[in-house]
């Protein structure tokens, strides 16, 4: 039986699920009755996507619909977080190989509808391309809905704690705490990149709907400190406090440092 808690937290919306295989499946439902509502309009479903643990489950449950009910993503376009750079699209640890793995290739996604920040652009060009991916998502409308996990050090794509509220995306630099997080991907530290190619906190603001997750006891303090510890950009997943259309949802472990 599902069983989830939804309480509102300085204007977030907190739902507390059993365990995170509900979680994902009532996430993913909110996903298809968006695809499904714009397809009946006419329209297409401008998604914002994840890569790391947090959302496999989630993309299972999508594939899985797709199979057995016939949910179609035709007139969905999706822009990923970020990408490691440099970064070949073909490298096992790429975050194109991460979403043809767990989603694209098991769906009936438009190629051409999938955008990933190429790990491979020359630096001189990484501005520009930075602002023609910014331009890309406006010239669809905006994000319907960003889907975020949350790092240890409280980032949200790579937007690393220093990150301001209006940041764009971007180059960054990954803090050491995320090197280390992705050592085990990469055999070693030493083979994780420094950099990546993330949209920044104020691109994901502009989204119409943002939905974290995560799960887990090792999830629960900096998820504590998102959501109720003062905004600071040491913990730039605390700027989400401000944001509209918020929706922070966790399993029983993830939630167990909450005051609420
Ligand atoms: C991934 C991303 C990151 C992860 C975060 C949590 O595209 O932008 O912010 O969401 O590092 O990673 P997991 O889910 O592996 O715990």
């Amino acid at each position: 039986m599902k069983t989830v808690n939804n309480t509102t937290y300085k204007g977030t919306t907190v739902s507390v699920y059993d365990n995170k295989h509900e979680a994902s499946i009532a996430v993913a439902q909110q996903i298809a009755d968006l695809i499904k509502s714009k397809n009946e309009a006419g329209e297409k479903a401008v998604l914002g996507l994840a890569t790391g643990a947090t959302p496999i489950e989630v993309y299972n449950e999508l594939i899985r619909m797709h199979k057995e009910e016939e949910l179609s993503f035709q007139n969905v376009i999706t822009f990923n977080l970020d990408e490691y750079y440099p970064m070949e699209p073909t490298a096992k640890q790429s975050y194109v190989a991460f979403m043809n793995e767990h989603l694209f290739d098991h769906v009936d996604v438009v190629k051409e509808h999938v955008n990933i920040p190429d790990g491979e652009i020359a630096s001189d060009d990484v501005a520009a391309y930075c602002e023609a991916y910014e331009q890309k998502i406006t010239s669809y409308g905006g994000l319907d809905l960003q889907l975020l996990g949350i790092g240890r050090t409280g980032h949200v794509g790579f937007n690393e704690p220093g990150s301001t509220v209006d940041s764009l995306t971007r180059l960054v630099e990954l803090n050491e705490v995320t090197r280390a997080d992705a050592a085990a991907n990469f055999d070693g530290i030493a083979h994780v990149p420094t950099h990546a190619i993330t949209m920044g906190v104020g691109t994901i603001a502009k989204a119409k709907k943002i939905i974290l997750m995560a799960w887990g006891e090792g999830k629960a303090e900096i998820v504590q400190k998102a959501l109720e510890s003062e905004i600071t950009t040491e913990v730039p997943a605390t700027y989400l406090q401000e944001f509209d259309g918020v929706e922070m949802v966790l399993d029983k472990g993830a939630a167990t440092k909450l005051s609420l």
